[in-house]
């Protein structure tokens, strides 16, 4: 249940809510969160919220109106709420009202006739939105100051195809031609940040905003020749430092056109910096990069190499997973892993515990259903010193094991099984 409280109430071990606060002025970069020590609280409380609203679901409650309100010196010890959600690898309580397309939530893929009129009316609006966007796209490039409300307008379309099953815009908008490269590439990077800002629980309003800055981030592109952009060759270095430009020129653009968010902004000009400070252009840390900024990270490059491009051949989902998360300081990690969930793709090469208890590599795609994996078994809890290694071909057929989640932090014992059947490991 929702329950708003004044600060004074606050404790460690209440999951909170909502803050009075825009996301951008507080250092929880989850705007849902549970408190987990005096630090958190201390900062929550220096922070000059009035009113907050936390969730007795997931953390503690409010104390009864007769009990004195405990001061931070008073609050409970870490084990008193040890079953809630402090460490991110413990898996998490089911919520007690699962929220569509919530943080909590699994994407629920249309299927049948209703999936094949939802991809029609997706691509139809798409269709329809591609010469009045890159039009628009155009005039910001000659510096007129332009009305966003047509991209607005685009950006909710997305959003709804996303909230009925985040699949269908990306497959709509995953076969690119050259020429439409860099409008459908903006609509998948929209989707796939409406998509990851819905997974992280963060407001409606913020995950608008979040798509708006994925529909403009490659704004700068537009001043790039096409000869450069569609080189079906290797770049030389010439051609790499004016391709590099375009997050400097789109922020230019976005800012002298006065169309950009905050948000959209930030984005622009940081979507290609890199978590261990070597992208560009100005070579950023993790540290000292938005959270929109590590979002915009993972989700252009997820869609770049899942595309067809001038010179390389798309990876598919799964392989494409698996080599982002062997990048080591490209990208957040934590915000990959919270990605690679909102897509329901396992990765090749993770290790997954499955609905019957089991844990298995991922070693391929299901070719009927490229979403699912095939998994190879390795480890029987209930039968620890038995040698289990049988490949299963994952589906939606209700009755069938599933994958229940992917095990990145593996036990010494887990890691030593998983080697044993020489797969590569993530
Ligand atoms: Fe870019
Ligand atoms: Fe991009």
């Amino acid at each position: 249940m929702l329950i708003e409280i004044k600060p004074e109430q606050l404790r460690v071990g209440m999951y909170v809510h909502s803050l009075d606060l825009s996301w951008y002025n507080h250092p929880f970069w989850r705007r849902r969160f549970l408190i987990n020590n005096e630090a958190d609280l201390s900062t929550l409380l220096s922070l000059g919220t009035r009113v907050i609203v936390i969730d007795d679901s997931k953390g503690l409650g409010p104390q009864p109106r007769h009990d004195p309100v405990p001061d931070v010196a008073s609050a409970p010890e870490k084990a008193d709420f040890a079953h809630f959600d402090v460490n991110p690898a413990t898996p998490k309580p089911a919520p007690k009202t699962p929220v569509p397309n919530g943080p909590d939530s699994k994407p629920v893929p249309l299927v049948g006739a209703a999936r094949e009129a939802e991809m029609q009316r997706a691509s139809k609006m798409l269709h329809r939105s591609k010469t009045e966007v890159m039009t628009l796209f155009g005039n910001a490039r000659m510096g007129k100051s332009i009305s966003t409300r047509k991209i607005t307008n685009l950006v909710a379309q997305i959003s709804d195809s996303v909230t009925k099953d985040p699949s269908i815009i990306l497959n709509v908008a995953r076969l690119k031609t050259k020429d439409e490269y860099t409008f459908l590439h903006s609509v998948s990077v929209c989707a796939l940040m409406i998509n990851l800002g819905r997974k992280l629980g963060l407001d409606e309003v913020v995950v608008q905003d979040l798509g708006m800055a994925g529909m403009l981030h490659d704004l700068g592109k537009m001043t790039i020749p096409d000869v450069i952009l569609n080189k079906p060759a290797k770049l030389d270095e010439e051609e790499w430092r004016i391709v590099r430009s375009h997050p400097e020129k789109g922020h230019a653009i976005l800012s002298s056109a006065k169309c950009g968010t905050e948000t959209a902004l930030d984005v622009c000009l940081n979507h290609h910096e890199k978590m261990d400070g070597t992208g560009y252009p100005n070579k950023i840390k993790g540290e000292d990069l938005s959270l929109a900024a590590r979002m915009a990270a993972i989700c252009d490059v997820y869609d770049a190499i899942t595309s067809q491009r001038s010179y390389n051949a798309p990876l598919s989902g799964a392989v494409a997973l698996s080599k982002m998360l062997s990048w080591k300081g490209h990208f957040d990690q934590t915000l990959l892993r919270s990605f690679i969930e909102s897509l329901g793709i396992s990765p090749i090469g993770t290790v997954v515990q499955l609905t019957d208890g089991t844990f298995a590599i991922v070693t391929g795609e299901n070719p009927e259903d490229f979403s699912q994996p095939i998994v190879r078994t390795f480890h029987d809890p209930e039968n620890p010193d038995s040698s289990i290694s049988k490949d299963i071909r994952i589906s939606r057929i209700e009755g069938t094991v599933q994958v229940r989640e992917i095990i990145y932090d593996l036990t010494p014992e887990l890691a030593e099984k998983a080697q044993a059947l020489s797969v590569f490991v993530s």
